[in-house]
């Protein structure tokens, strides 16, 4: 049996295969309302017709002020939850899990008015961040616990924070980006501070599987380190996190040296040190690759971005290429009726 294909389960969620759709802004609502629109249904579902255990709807907002751009998804009004109810319901039908990203943009958002822990920009091309008060950081920390609310009542099995790419969770995170001299700021444990408190609100909401994506190398020697990156990961296992999607990058302007499979070795370190589940992402293209991640035990669910995008059913090709017979959807089994 391959691994890749081999059924996997955080808490009472079971995948049957470790193939994750990742997440993917596809900046497609039509107006700025933040709701699903026919393009969103279809996207998901064919990915889930192709085959992938867990379908991750792409970076959606718990905030308006959240949205990297007026076409973002949003999960900041009970009027959102009708549409991303019908993504989880055809993702469902094919018999993958469904999963969402919750997400705030903090300084990155194309916006006119934006919020970030320290008043720093990203570069010329992004408005100046306001500084945010602890009254909006508290708002923001419930923001996604009604997020994750609205996530439960739309049906999906598994939330994933996003805590990665230099959106604001990750400028919390980061010194580069986090000057603040608050309990918010300084030392790890207080840059920390934001996701903990995030982690801890969206449990009251949330009793399924949360998985957190992180940034394990900001590119930049006074940025967080991988040993730091640990520590935070030590601290999400302690706070009862299922899964570290281990991404990279974003945080400051950096020139990135991207390879096949280059960010798992960061996978497989917090993997081993912590001993936690983790996501490899980045460059996955083939079974083969997919299928030694896995068997060495280097991570425990591969997500796959573009190569979904070129195929919807990488799933398939993948299992093609490792001679395993993926026979599904059964629609495409010859004489299925029978
Ligand atoms: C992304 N990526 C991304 N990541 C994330 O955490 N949330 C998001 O909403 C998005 N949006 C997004 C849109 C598009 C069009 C692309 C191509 C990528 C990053 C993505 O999930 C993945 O981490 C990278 O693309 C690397 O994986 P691949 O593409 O090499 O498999």
């Amino acid at each position: 049996m391959y691994k890749l294909f081999s059924p996997i389960t955080f808490k009472q969620v079971t995948l049957k295969n470790r193939i994750v759709m990742s997440p993917m802004c596809m900046y497609s609502c039509e107006s700025e309302n933040g709701t699903v629109q026919p393009f969103h249904i279809t996207h998901y579902e064919s990915r889930a017709a192709g085959q992938v255990g867990l379908v991750m709807v792409e970076a959606t907002a718990v905030q308006p002020e959240g949205r990297i751009s007026t076409r973002d998804l949003g999960i900041w009004s009970d009027d959102h939850i009708q549409g991303l109810k019908q993504i989880s319901d055809r993702v469902h039908a094919h018999g993958a899990k469904s999963s969402i990203q919750l997400a705030h943009a903090g300084r990155k958002a194309e916006l006119e008015t934006i919020h970030a822990p320290s008043s720093i920009r990203f570069n010329e091309n992004y408005q100046t961040p306001k500084e945010m008060t602890v009254e909006d950081i508290e708002e923001t920390i419930i923001s996604f616990k009604r997020g994750a609310q609205r996530a439960k009542e739309a049906g999906f099995d598994i939330i994933e924070i996003h805590g990665a790419h230099g959106y604001l969770i990750n400028q919390f995170l980061s010194p580069l980006t986090n000057h603040r001299n608050d309990q918010y700021g300084g030392s790890k444990e207080n840059r920390y501070r934001l996701l903990s408190e995030i982690i801890d609100r969206v449990k009251e909401e949330w009793d399924g599987p949360i998985f957190v994506r992180i940034s394990t190398n900001e590119y930049n020697a006074e940025g967080n380190s991988l040993d730091d990156i640990t520590y935070f990961a030590k601290r999400m296992k302690e706070q009862g996190i299922d899964l570290i999607d281990c991404s990279s990058g974003g945080v400051v302007p950096a020139t990135i040296s991207a390879y096949p499979g280059y960010q798992v070795p960061a996978a497989e370190k917090i993997k081993q040190k912590v001993t936690i589940a983790t996501g490899a992402v980045g460059l996955i293209t083939s079974g083969i690759q997919a299928e030694e991640i896995i068997q060495n035990n280097r991570a425990d669910l591969i997500f796959v971005a573009r190569a979904l995008l070129r195929n919807p059913y990488w799933s398939k090709a993948a299992a093609d290429e490792l001679g395993y017979s993926l026979d599904a959807p059964k629609q495409y089994i010859r004489g299925w009726k029978n």
